[in-house]
């Protein structure tokens, strides 16, 4: 625990949970008759996955990946790689990604390109929180939890050091301080 850290609560557990049913029920909807591949990207997406997925009515199976990024502590290089690949045959497939948080959006392009190599049916991507205004490079996100312009978040997933994972809401790290083109642990 950084002892100095501040948290400021600007998603409670119960706003999180009802948004992340509705999501579920709108994904529903639109693959209605229709079994999908949900990937989570890890970390930060784990909790979400879990509960979106039991809001989704269809049969579905999950897979993982995890991604590294390479940049400096101040300037993101938008250099991804995947530290751990997909183990299900995505091929005609309808493929769901599940991401915690859109930054840049350089993590989702890097896999959206990987994943399509493998020729599924479709690819689209559900994120619980868009920070638009910082995109480096154009993304299309199908569906989006929350817009949250700017701050460092945690909770619900998001790490800062690899802390507060754990937290049911999601906070503000250290309001009115916004580290400047921080590089997170787990991208
Ligand atoms: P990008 O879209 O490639 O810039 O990277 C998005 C990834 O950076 C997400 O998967 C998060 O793990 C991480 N990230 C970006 N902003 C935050 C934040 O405010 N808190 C925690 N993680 C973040
Ligand atoms: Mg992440």
């Amino acid at each position: 625990m950084h002892r100095d850290d501040q948290l400021k609560e600007i998603l409670s557990p119960e706003t999180i949970q009802a948004r992340v049913k509705e999501l579920g029920e709108e994904i529903s909807r639109d693959y209605m008759g229709r079994s999908l591949v949900v990937i989570a990207i890890l970390k930060g997406a784990f909790i979400f996955t879990a509960d979106l997925s039991r809001h989704i009515k269809n049969p579905l199976q999950i897979d993982f990946v995890r991604l590294a990024s390479y940049g400096s502590q101040t300037e993101s290089l938008g250099k991804v790689s995947i530290t751990k690949d997909i183990e299900l045959d995505i091929k005609d497939r309808d493929v769901l990604v599940v991401e915690d948080l859109v930054d840049t959006g350089y993590t989702l392009k890097y896999l959206k390109e990987l994943l399509e190599l493998h020729s599924p049916a479709s690819v689209k991507i559900c994120c619980l929180i868009d920070k638009k205004e910082r995109r480096q490079v154009p993304i299309d996100v199908d569906y989006i939890g929350f817009d949250i312009p700017r701050g460092f978040l945690v909770g619900y997933g998001l790490d800062f050091d690899e802390q507060y994972r754990n937290l049911p809401g999601i906070y503000h790290l250290n309001p009115g301080y916004e580290p400047k083109g921080f590089i997170p642990s787990d991208r």
